[in-house]
């Protein structure tokens, strides 16, 4: 059994973290986020209720487990009060004792969201400010959470409480055997580094972000648990290369509800692209994978994976981040039959259609690592573990 579980996201953010950090969050004593800020949205369904959260990592929904913001985020505080504010009205319990925000993240003030919206239409941004905030903080010019609150009378008291050391708090509540899930936010494909550069986000989505958005080890972060979808989503502009453009496209948007949790935008839909997920496992160091909405699939004839680029004349094998490329490539796909049974009320592996059980098989020789988890709808009882041996 794993002590300590960072899960990422594999491809273009909305991957679905947010259901399998819920699933998981039941047994951890601590959730806590490294990177971005309310330009993410976890949708949890929890029993007929829907909760989207932005900023508080999905842990707040369990009674005992301390939630983190770590010192990696840009913190827009209006919204975390009012997110605060709505989980209460909810009746969902957010005390300082449930909540830490870090001392040394860094504030999202009025200009970044002004900026964000007039200056960021290119790269398609959530307008959050997010861009702007994590510039300043480069620059050396951002105002960070500390700062914030000795300046600030109105909000201060308000937030004041839940302002730590969050670096010794995490490291205390490791070195105290506390089980620790880290949570990502948006996707490999979206980091600043390594992902699809300009069309990123401004910070670190992969694994190495846990160490420098929390002020942890790396050796303290356990298993690293890669989130894919069955196919790819991307929401605003950007390569992607395995899009459809056509009925199959509008088809997996429409059976798999590809509408953005934060800003509501139609996510472009494409086939399971290999390339990017052999990337994804070598750039996080994953060691295993969940793969999400397999019940999408259900009723297509054939199935397609990307296993390759053609890009004049040449084939390409490993992805690249030279937009060039992205942009013109035309993608090798291997093609598999799919199954008309829907997935809804399947339990075990076992229970899944022969051709679902041989396209997880596929996505996993692919790759090079074990699917651990497949889910088949959104509700908590719709998720398959396939090996334990990588969760909590
Ligand atoms: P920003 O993070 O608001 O600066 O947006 C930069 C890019 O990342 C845009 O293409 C956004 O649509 C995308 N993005 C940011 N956060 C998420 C997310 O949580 N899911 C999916 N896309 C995201």
């Amino acid at each position: 059994m794993a002590k300590n579980i960072a899960v990422v996201g594999m491809q273009f953010g909305d991957e679905g973290k947010g259901k399998i950090i819920d699933f998981l969050a039941e047994s951890a004593d601590v959730v806590a986020r490294f990177n971005g800020g309310n330009n993410a949205g976890h949708t949890i369904q929890v029993n007929d209720e829907t909760i989207i959260s932005h900023l508080i990592p999905s842990g707040i929904l369990h009674k005992e487990t301390i939630n983190i913001i770590g010192n990696g985020l840009v913190v827009d505080p209006k919204v975390l009060m009012q997110e605060i504010e709505n989980l209460r009205i909810k009746g969902v319990k957010v005390t300082p004792d449930n909540l830490a925000v870090s001392e040394n993240a860094h504030i999202i003030l009025e200009n970044h969201i002004k900026e964000d919206k007039e200056k960021n239409k290119h790269l398609d941004t959530t307008a959050r400010g997010i861009g702007p905030a994590y510039t300043d903080k480069a620059a050396r010019k951002g105002l960070r959470v500390v700062d914030y609150i000795t300046k600030n009378n109105e909000f201060s008291k308000k937030l004041s409480p839940f302002v730590k050391n969050t670096t010794l708090l995490i490291n205390n509540l490791i070195d105290k055997n506390k089980k620790i899930l880290f949570e990502g936010a948006q996707g490999t494909l979206l980091d600043i580094d390594h992902g699809t550069y300009p069309y990123v986000t401004s910070s670190n989505a992969v694994s190495g972000g846990i160490c420098t958005g929390l002020g942890i080890g790396p050796k303290k972060i356990g298993n690293v648990l890669g989130i894919a979808k069955a196919y790819i989503t991307r929401v605003g502009s950007g390569p992607l290369p395995t899009e459809l453009k056509d009925d199959a496209g509008k088809q997996l948007q429409e059976t798999g509800k590809e509408f953005g949790a934060t800003t509501g935008r139609a996510r472009r839909c494409g086939w399971f692209d290999a390339l990017i997920g052999n990337y994804s496992v070598m750039v996080n160091g994953l060691d295993a994978i969940a793969l999400i909405k397999l019940d999408v699939l259900s009723g297509l004839e054939r199935i397609k994976i990307c296993v390759g680029y053609k890009y004049k004349n040449k084939i390409i094998k490993n992805f690249t981040a030279n937009l060039e490329i992205l942009e013109n490539c035309e993608p090798i796909y291997e093609e598999l039959p799919g199954w008309k049974e829907k997935l809804d009320n399947v339990k075990s592996f076992k229970e899944l259609p022969e051709n679902a059980k041989k396209y997880i098989k596929r996505i996993e020789e692919l790759l090079g690592v074990p699917v651990c988890i497949v889910s088949i709808g959104p509700e908590r009882n719709q998720t398959i573990v396939l090996r334990k041996e990588f969760l909590f």
